[in-house]
């Protein structure tokens, strides 16, 4: 059964203090003391400086949080100073990383090239790769916003399916407070789970979450996890309010029981 994620991406936001206040409480909350499903994964994407903190407050509570770093460096270890190797952030609890959010393509100019770098460096100490693609402004023919969609899932190609779940972030919805609409994310996902299909064939491709991201609430979440293709949300600003996380997960879970 294909898993469902609901994956916090906190950005560059919280200090220490507030991330240890939130695990704590969130580990706490009656919503995550139920026991749910195990294919119902909810995941936290913290600064990497907060991973090891955010790992001991999960153990000392037996949480069954998934913890990622937001990025790792493309090189796996050596003479990059102010990165951070695929294997160090594992070291610190992370079982996987954000690769490609747009902001790291458009602000530090990730290119396709450096993408497959990280992959191969998540690969290589098998780890999870949260893979972000998408189309920067609204005003593409479907004709181009297909082929975009393309090139960006082709780079997936030589990393294994059972460690990838893709994220389809609009630009164009990140932070701006307009979702896209349900028919345009099914459009949108139905077209990447095709192509999934013609790289991996049916049987893996069915099995790889393909999340929804860009400006999710609690007010949005419930019609874009009933679409047919989407297994969950990665969620940016309405995941540093510790009551709307809450809130979104009661929505996640209710919607996948
Ligand atoms: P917002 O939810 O703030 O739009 O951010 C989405 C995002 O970029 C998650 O990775």
């Amino acid at each position: 059964m294909v898993h469902q994620h609901l994956i916090a991406n906190f950005k560059m936001n919280l200090l220490d203090s507030e991330i240890r206040n939130y695990v704590s409480q969130l580990s706490q909350s009656d919503v995550l003391k139920k026991p749910r499903p195990v294919h119902l994964k909810i995941g936290l994407a913290p600064s990497s400086p907060y991973l090891l903190s955010c790992q001991a407050q999960l153990s000392k509570t037996s949480s069954t949080l998934d913890l990622y770093a937001q990025n790792i460096s493309q090189a796996t270890q050596g003479a990059h100073t102010g990165e951070v190797s695929a294997q160090q952030m594992r070291d610190c609890g992370a079982q996987g990383s954000i690769i490609g959010h747009s902001e790291r393509r458009s602000l530090h100019h990730e290119t396709p090239e450096i993408l497959v770098q990280k992959m191969e460096a998540l690969n290589q100490f098998k780890m999870r790769a949260i893979y972000c693609l998408g189309e920067e402004t609204t005003d593409l023919s479907d004709q181009n916003l297909d082929q975009l969609l393309k090139e960006q899932v082709d780079i997936l190609r030589d990393f294994p399916s059972t460690q990838l779940i893709i994220a389809y972030e609009p630009k164009w919805a990140i932070g701006t407070g307009r979702e896209a609409e349900p028919q345009h994310i099914h459009r949108v996902s139905t077209y990447i789970r095709q192509h999934l299909v013609n790289l991996y064939g049916q049987e893996r491709a069915l099995n790889i979450p393909l999340l929804y991201g860009g400006s999710v609430n609690a007010k949005n979440l419930s019609p874009i996890l009933d679409l047919e293709n989407i297994n969950g949300a990665l969620v940016g600003s309405a995941s540093l309010d510790l009551d709307h996380f809450i809130a979104l997960i009661e929505l996640f879970i209710n919607a996948n029981l």
